[in-house]
């Protein structure tokens, strides 16, 4: 793509504004800042360590008023062009724990820290109860952005609170799960709050006592096979662990953004007609009387694992998986991930929708 070609006038910008103390990059690359690896140019690119760092961008005469877009992991964005937006990437470290109390362990951490790092180290402190979301890719901040979810939890599930500084006020304002809006793959921050707001701590809440959620088929075939009616939250961090790595790519080796599409909902009536053509099809019925379906499932059904157009491909061992076959571009994963959902389309009647945001 874009890298090595010139800026056209429209987005070339000024000549750095006086910044002693931010942290400004012009026409920064951000192929190392997504987990697809793909190519893409920031015109500016605004390191943020600190709250204040956000005020500072909304005062300043050139990035105030700018259009930002805030980057965390880079694990769930497809880049297919350059960014003329100020992209904020959000690097606030810390940890702590907050408070006990008879019921929870409240525990707090910056935006910028890995979101693996943060189950590992609330594990070894003796706070259970991320286990279940261990090797997710990406940051704290992105967690809530897209309650991230696994194996029978969501980042809903455990969370507390979080602050985040609003980026035309420049106020830090602090949200509870029912002002975050969370849904499935979904949240107030991929919403009407969409570069409006950057989170910059997250606070967890760990309940107690910890409980076991095993429910979740891959983790139940582990229990039967281990023989252990009651395993520690450390042996469910390790299996959950050992499924990711089994079906999942790692994104430092060959890139990619996790899941690329929801899992689509359907009505009682769709699934009854669904199951009754394919009545192999992967379904969860839901309370509601609504249906999900395995996306992977109706993709792999379409014959897509292991295919590629140019060098953007479907992963060999879960098709719900997109890769960069190395030096792809954001438009050959959109052009791959079109033809997945046309296919989809064609045989399900089912229109699937993209997980992560395209740029
Ligand atoms: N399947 C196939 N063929 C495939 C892939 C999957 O038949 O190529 C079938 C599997 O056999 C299984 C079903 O589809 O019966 C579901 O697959 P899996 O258990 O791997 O889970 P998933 O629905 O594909 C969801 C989340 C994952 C999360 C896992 C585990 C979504 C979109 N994805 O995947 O989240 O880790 O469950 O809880 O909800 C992510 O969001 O990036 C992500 C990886």
């Amino acid at each position: 793509m874009a890298e090595n070609r010139p800026m056209p006038p429209s987005t070339r910008m000024p000549p750095a504004a006086p910044t002693s103390t931010l942290a400004v990059q012009r026409r920064a690359s951000l192929r190392e800042f997504n987990t697809l690896g793909l190519p893409a140019v920031a015109a500016t690119l605004v390191r943020i360590a600190s709250d204040a760092d956000v005020r500072r961008v909304v005062d300043h005469p050139e990035y105030g008023r700018a259009p930002k877009f805030i980057l965390g992991g880079g694990s769930n964005i497809v880049l297919t062009r350059d960014v003329a937006a100020v992209v904020l990437k959000v690097e606030i470290m810390g940890r702590r724990l907050v408070r006990e109390t008879a019921d929870a362990w409240i525990v707090e951490a910056g935006a910028g820290e890995r979101w693996h790092d943060i189950v590992a180290w609330t594990l070894a402190q003796g706070w259970p109860g991320l286990e279940n979301l261990a090797l997710i890719p990406g940051t704290v901040g992105a967690a809530p952005v897209q309650n991230i979810g696994a194996y029978g939890v969501e980042l809903k599930d455990r969370f507390d609170s979080l602050d985040a500084v609003d980026l035309v006020t420049g106020r830090t304002v602090t949200l509870d799960a029912a002002a975050c809006h969370f849904g499935y793959r979904d949240s107030v921050f991929k919403q009407h709050l969409a570069g409006k707001s950057v989170v910059t701590r997250v606070r967890l809440r760990l309940p107690r006592p910890w409980q076991p959620v095993t429910g979740y088929v891959d983790l139940e075939r582990k229990r039967v096979e281990s023989g252990l009616a009651a395993p520690d939250a450390h042996t469910i961090f390790e299996w959950v662990c050992a499924i990711r790595r089994a079906k999942l790519p790692d994104p430092a080796t060959i890139g990619n953004v996790g899941s690329f599409f929801k899992n689509p909902l359907v009505s009682p009536e769709q699934c009854r007609d669904i199951i009754g053509r394919d009545p192999e099809i992967v379904h969860y019925p839901l309370p509601d009387g609504t249906c999900k379906l395995a996306a992977g499932w109706l993709i792999d059904a379409c014959g897509w694992k292991g295919k590629s157009i140019g060098r953007a491909a479907v992963h060999d061992r879960h098709a719900l998986v997109l890769v960069n076959r190395g030096g792809a571009s954001g438009a050959e994963v959109v052009t791959l991930a079109r033809a997945i959902q046309e296919s989809v389309y064609g045989r399900f009647g089912i229109r699937l929708e993209p997980e992560p945001v395209i740029v």
